[in-house]
This record gives C-alpha cells, structure tokens and sequence, in this order.
C-alpha cells in the first residue's frame, strides 16, 4: 500500500472524524515507526479505529497530553525491550521491587509517557485495538447495571471508563500499586464525565491479600497485569476470592513480549489456561492475536492472549 493510499484514508475519515484525523496526520508527520501500523489500522480496522481514536484523542485533549510524544515514547520502549529479548531470549527484569522504583512509582516515567502512551495503544496498535474490541463485545454485555466490581492494576484507567459508562447504576473500588496510576486514572474518569461518587481508586498490591470481602464483586478486569508479578497464579486466586460465583473475568497477558516492567515470562497459551483453571475460572472465550498474524514476514515473536472466564461455583 502506498502512502497515498494512507493519505487518502485519512482524507476520506477527516469530516467525521477531524480531531483523530488530525492527531493521525501528526503521529505520521513524526516518523515512520507508527505509521505502518497506522496504515493497516485505516486499511483493516477503519470502522473501528476512528471512533476509538476520536475517543482517545479527546480525553488526552481534555486531560492537557501529548499524545504523538507519550506514543511514540511507549513504542520506542517497547521496540528497545523486544530487541533485547532477542538476543537474549529473557525478559529484562525479574526482580519486582526494583520494577516498582523505576517504574511504578517514577513519574518520569509513569506521568511523562507510560500511561497516556499505554492508553493511546488502545486505538494505535493494532492488537491492542483488537483486544479492546474483545473487551466491548464479548466482556462489557457480561457485565450487571447494579452493584460494585473492580479493576486491578487499571493503569490508565480506561477500561473503567467504558464499564463506568456502558453500566451507569454500577460502581467501583479498583487498586494500582501506582500512585500515578491512581492521579492519572481519577482524572481520566472525571474527565470521560463520571461523578465522584461512582469510584474510588486506591493503592494496593495484588500480591498481598485486597481489602475487599470474599464474594462481594460482580466482575473483576485484571489486564496486562499477569505478566508483572512473580506470582499470577496466586494473585488470580485472589480475584477468584473476591468475586460472586458465576461472575466475569476480564483477564489479558502477553507471551515472548519484554518491556520495562515485564516480569514473568509464559510460554504457551495452554500454560495460561491451566493456570486459569487451577485458580479457580473457567475460561469462556479465549483470543491468541500474534504478532505474525498482523505483519508480512515479522520478526517480533510477541503472542499476546486475551481471557473472558467465569468464576467457577464449585
Ligand atoms: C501495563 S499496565 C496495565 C494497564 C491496563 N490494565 C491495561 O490493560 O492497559 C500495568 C498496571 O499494573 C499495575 N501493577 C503492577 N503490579 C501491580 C501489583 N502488584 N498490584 C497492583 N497493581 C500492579 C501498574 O502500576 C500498572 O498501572
């Protein structure tokens, strides 16, 4: 595809869509690394993406970002770790405390790109677009209009959003270990136009037990988490503990994908299943998205694996 073709895929969308398109011209404009997934974005997702970035650029407008740079910023992360994780075939880290110093509670890291950065990849990488997609179709529709569920590890915080938003008589108290997960994600919701009273965000670590009754919850996301701690199985036994039998898991993680704060490296989808499974969910619909499937002859090894799954009642 040329890049006329681009050019013209973004003139055909610029009417309905003119604040994304406008934000597509800029992330083209700053080089080539985001540009050839955006044109496969406009070429195969195009139904999908322009709301979902219209979506996106607005609450970055709302919330005073910078969008082209914290994107850029993340994938450059991102590319710089998978070049280390081939050559090496291990992750960069292993150790979580000195995860949590440079990552998780750094705001030069977490306030200047990881979280708008990670939020934009929900419409500018094309796995993770899908991935949302799964989320909005297959886990949302799940989800009842009344009572509390929460997120752990919500980051951004934009899956709260759309729970928030699609369920206006639910609530939530969801946990980050961040405390800039937690400023960053307040801001967005108040700025996506949910009042205060509907959520409460606070600091705490899955790895220790969370300040939630057994069985009080009636959904549970807990998305690119599983990957970062030393212990998934015990944190999503946790979850198993905090939420109503029968109720939804909204649950994602990645295979052969290094980055700053990737911990824990899987190595089947099976593994993750059974892993699952022996916490307590029964797995409902699966989504295995490599890298492969998405790029003529690529080299990045990256499988990422997206879960809807039930508590089970036994
Ligand atoms: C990659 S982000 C995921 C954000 C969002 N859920 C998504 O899928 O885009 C990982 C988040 O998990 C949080 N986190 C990491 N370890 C945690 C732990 N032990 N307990 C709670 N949150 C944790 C981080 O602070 C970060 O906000």
């Amino acid at each position: 595809m040329t890049s006329t073709t681009l050019e013209e895929n973004i003139a055909a969308a610029e009417e309905e869509f003119p604040h994304a398109a406008a934000l597509v011209r800029r992330i083209q404009e700053a080089g080539p690394l985001i540009a050839g997934p955006l044109r496969w974005l406009l070429a195969e997702r195009a139904e999908r993406f322009w709301p979902q970035a219209t979506h996106l650029a607005e609450l970055s407008r709302l919330m005073d970002g910078s969008p082209v740079d914290s994107l850029t910023e993340y994938t450059v992360m991102y590319l710089k770790e998978q070049m280390h994780f081939d050559k090496t075939g291990r992750y960069s880290n292993d150790d979580f405390d000195e995860v949590r110093r440079n990552v998780y509670d750094n705001p030069d890291v977490m306030r200047s790109y990881y979280l708008e950065g990670l939020m934009l990849t929900h419409a500018f990488w094309p796995i993770h677009l899908d991935i949302h997609t799964f989320f909005s179709t297959q886990f949302v529709p799940r989800i009842p209009n009344a009572g509390e569920g929460l997120e752990v590890g919500f980051g951004h915080g934009l899956y709260l959003l759309e729970i928030l938003t699609e369920r206006p008589a639910a609530v939530t108290h969801s946990f980050d270990i961040s405390p800039f997960s937690c400023e960053y994600a307040t801001r967005l919701l108040r700025a996506g136009g949910l009042s205060e009273d509907r959520f409460t965000l606070s600091i705490s670590d899955v790895r220790d037990s969370l300040p939630v009754d057994s069985g009080s919850q009636r959904w549970a996301v807990f998305a690119e988490v599983l990957e970062h701690i030393p212990n998934p199985k015990e944190a999503l036994k946790e979850l198993a503990r905090v939420l109503i039998p029968g109720a939804p898991l909204f649950a994602t993680t990645v295979l052969f994908s290094n980055a700053i704060d990737h911990i824990t490296q899987f190595e089947s989808s099976d593994q993750v299943r059974q892993m699952l499974n022996e916490a307590g969910f029964q797995v409902e619909e699966e989504r295995v998205l490599a890298v492969a499937d998405y790029v003529e002859r690529a080299k990045d090894p990256t499988v990422d694996l997206a879960y809807v799954a039930t508590r089970r009642k036994d």
